[in-house]
């Protein structure tokens, strides 16, 4: 028997899908195999009472499940830590897929589900994730950055961005995720508005060339010898995959596999692992693509290292449909966490 402790809920806009990702784990989480705790985190990093949570999760008469409680998560991780053989985070967004709670696992030295901490941050930050792909020779969109000093000083700045990117624009706040902040920009003064509005979520914003696009997405799992499941399409509800597509209307379509030719199935599948490799990405990520419904080209457009985690989500769907199914899957990932926590022990950090 291992002991797991699932961490749900969270500080982001995902906080919803979060709590629906989790109680799919915690069903298909094998009970011979697995004794499990869950820790909710609620909006503001307060933690879930234990009523409230099973309520939130939909799990009221299951029974087997423990609630810790604490005035903390990382007292509670610590006063766990001799009972616990790896943490599963089952979190979205900043604070939860950002390196930031991988940080608070390494110093408590608990094993996790999950990439680390530099490829977890990197996953988030899609400027600095941006370069170090362009950097390996990897298919990225044109893209500008903002930082908010420029922003005040320097009034060239859109006649700058308009010389190097044609409307429409994609504007983004550098870290966040969920589609939160994100506009497409028909003209300077789009453009305006709308890196100010992504000004209000970072401190960095990244503006990118908009292309007319198809949304392909394939899920990576593995440490050092990562593979790759078959890719998924998504269909948006709306022009494009923006928060309520995702969140609100949730009548967006997944078409898996998806219609692509033998050629390019193979190379998103040969993209989705040299991401993978490029950001020392470990456990599992789901690399989204965009691919130009014009020139058939494909850009990656980001990593997601805790993907939506739901039964009807594209992450185990993919696998699903690629001859893994969910309860294994949730098995791997849990001996990947075990495997690096392991590995990175025997590492040495004297001279
Ligand atoms: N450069 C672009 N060209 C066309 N569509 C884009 C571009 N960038 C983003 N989008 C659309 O916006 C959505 C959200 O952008 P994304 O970078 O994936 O942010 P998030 O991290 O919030 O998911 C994408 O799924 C896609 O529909
Ligand atoms: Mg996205």
């Amino acid at each position: 028997m291992k002991n797991v402790v699932v961490l749900c809920g969270g500080r982001s806009a995902e906080h919803e899908i979060s709590l629906l990702s989790a109680a799919s784990v915690l069903n298909q989480l094998d009970r011979t195999k697995y004794r499990i705790a869950v820790i909710g985190i609620e909006r503001d990093g307060s933690l879930y009472v234990p009523e409230l949570l099973r309520q939130r999760l939909g799990l009221e008469d299951v029974e087997d499940l423990t609630f810790p409680e604490g005035d903390h998560l990382a007292c509670i991780l610590a006063r766990l830590k001799p009972v616990t053989d790896i943490v599963f985070p089952v979190l979205h967004g900043p604070y939860g897929e950002d390196g930031t709670i991988q940080g608070l696992f390494e110093i408590i030295d608990v094993a996790y589900v999950g990439a680390g901490v530099c490829a977890s941050a990197l996953g988030m930050d899609k400027i600095q994730s941006k370069r170090l792909l362009l950097a390996a020779g990897l298919p990225v969109l044109p893209f500008a950055t903002v930082n908010r000093s420029q922003w005040g000083s320097q009034p060239e700045l859109l006649s700058e961005i308009e010389s190097r990117l044609d409307y429409p624009m994609f504007v983004k706040p550098s870290n966040l995720g969920s589609s939160v902040g994100i506009n497409k920009s028909k003209n300077r003064e789009d453009l305006q508005e709308h890196v100010s509005v992504a000004f209000h979520y970072d401190d960095f914003v990244i503006v990118e060339q908009g292309i007319d696009a198809r949304e392909i997405e394939a899920s990576v799992l593995g440490n050092e010898t990562p593979r790759v499941s078959i890719a998924g399409e998504i269909i948006p509800s709306r022009e494009f995959y923006s928060y309520e597509a995702k969140y609100v209307d949730q009548s967006s379509r997944l078409l898996i596999p998806a219609p692509l030719t033998d050629t390019e199935m193979e190379r998103i599948r040969d993209l989705a692992l040299r991401t993978y490799e490029v950001l020392q990405l470990e456990g599992m990520a789901r690399v989204d693509f965009l691919m130009d419904r014009h020139t058939s080209e494909f850009w990656i457009n980001e990593p997601n290292t805790i993907p939506g985690f739901t039964q009807i989500s594209m992450y185990p769907k993919l696998w699903e449909a690629s001859g893994l199914a969910y309860p294994d899957l949730l098995d791997e990932l849990i001996s990947l966490g075990l495997g690096r926590h392991q590995r990175r022990r025997h590492l040495s950090s004297r001279r």
